[in-house]
């Protein structure tokens, strides 16, 4: 099993999507400079969603224009039709990521359609990804809980992974959207998965509103995972789930690889004034 961990830094896209006071677009871009700077490999900068449902992002273009493109870091952007991934290509992302659910409620309230019909919805984009040559990350929203629907079915979350992938995503995301996950379901839920993808395949991506973020990843770990999704200082939620708060904060999950003998390839020591800067751009303090 590798000692190397990646860890996708979410900072400006998941950790910023939900203020309520628009954060100027400089102030954006020097977040993902600050980043590049601490040797992330990966992180995604924004979303190409309707700016009716997520007002936050609108200036997706405009950073993405503004950021310093270190030639060794992806830059990724969210995008949830063929709309947002032409945007998101004349943008010249280097990767983008579809975002589907493994319950019905959160599917309905997020991107406005069910189940199959966001799968029917993201072929089209999967097809135009592969002919470009865009490497296309699948996220699995809800794979423990939905804030709608109650405990999401393992089998299901194993059923709409396998078909992301089957479909051309290089890598499913795992996400435990709200933080309801214990180290009990997260297992749970990587056992179903696992019997249909390998580990190198799967990310997880915990939100630390029930404060257990950190052990779920260290099960993850357990189960072969490499690759961790993570906001610095701990920003971030998400508009259409209640309850979701931050995203596990970066700095933790460094320090928590650390302190296993992993690598992350990161400075660890450029963190902390990074965070700092990142909780200033809330606009009010957790
Ligand atoms: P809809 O209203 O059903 O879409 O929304 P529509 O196709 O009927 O279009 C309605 C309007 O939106 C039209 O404009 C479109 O042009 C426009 P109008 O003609 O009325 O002026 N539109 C767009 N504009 C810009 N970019 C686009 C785009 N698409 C349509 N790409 C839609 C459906 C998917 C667009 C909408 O529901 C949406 O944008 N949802 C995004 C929600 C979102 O970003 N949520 C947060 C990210 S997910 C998350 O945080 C979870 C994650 O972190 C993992 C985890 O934690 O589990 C990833
Ligand atoms: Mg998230």
């Amino acid at each position: 099993m590798s000692d190397f961990v990646t860890i996708f830094e979410m900072g400006p896209r998941d950790g910023l999507q939900n203020e309520k006071l628009f954060v100027p677009t400089v102030r954006k871009i020097e977040l993902v400079d600050r980043l590049t700077a601490c040797g992330f490999r990966k992180i995604e900068v924004t979303s190409f969603v309707s700016p009716r449902w997520v007002p936050q992002m609108a200036d997706a273009q405009e950073v993405m224009e503004g950021i310093y493109r270190h030639p060794a870091v992806s830059y990724g952007v969210l995008t949830p039709n063929v709309k947002g991934y032409t945007a998101a290509r004349n943008a010249s992302a280097d990767e983008v990521a579809i975002f589907g659910s493994a319950s019905e409620g959160f599917s309905r309230k997020n991107i406005n359609c069910s189940v199959a019909e966001s799968i029917e919805r993201f072929k089209p984009l999967l097809d135009k990804a592969s002919h470009d040559g865009v490497p296309v990350r699948g996220y699995v929203s809800c794979v423990v809980e939905c804030p709608y629907d109650g405990p999401t079915p393992p089998e299901k979350v194993a059923e709409v992974a396998r078909t992301l992938y089957d479909l051309g995503c290089y890598e499913i995301s795992l996400g435990d959207t709200i933080g309801a996950a214990t180290p009990e379901t997260t297992a749970a839920m990587l056992d179903a998965v696992l019997d249909v993808l390998p580990a190198e395949k799967l990310a997880g991506h915990f939100h630390d509103t029930g404060g257990r973020a950190l052990e779920n990843i260290e099960v993850s770990l357990e189960k072969g995972l490499r690759t961790f999704d993570s906001a610095i200082g701990g920003l971030g939620g998400c508009p259409y789930a209640p309850g979701a708060k931050g995203n596990v904060a970066t700095e933790a999950v460094v320090d928590l690889m650390t302190r296993k003998g992993l690598e992350t390839g990161i400075k660890r020591d450029l963190l902390g004034e990074v965070a700092e800067f990142a909780r200033s751009l809330r606009s009010v303090e957790a």
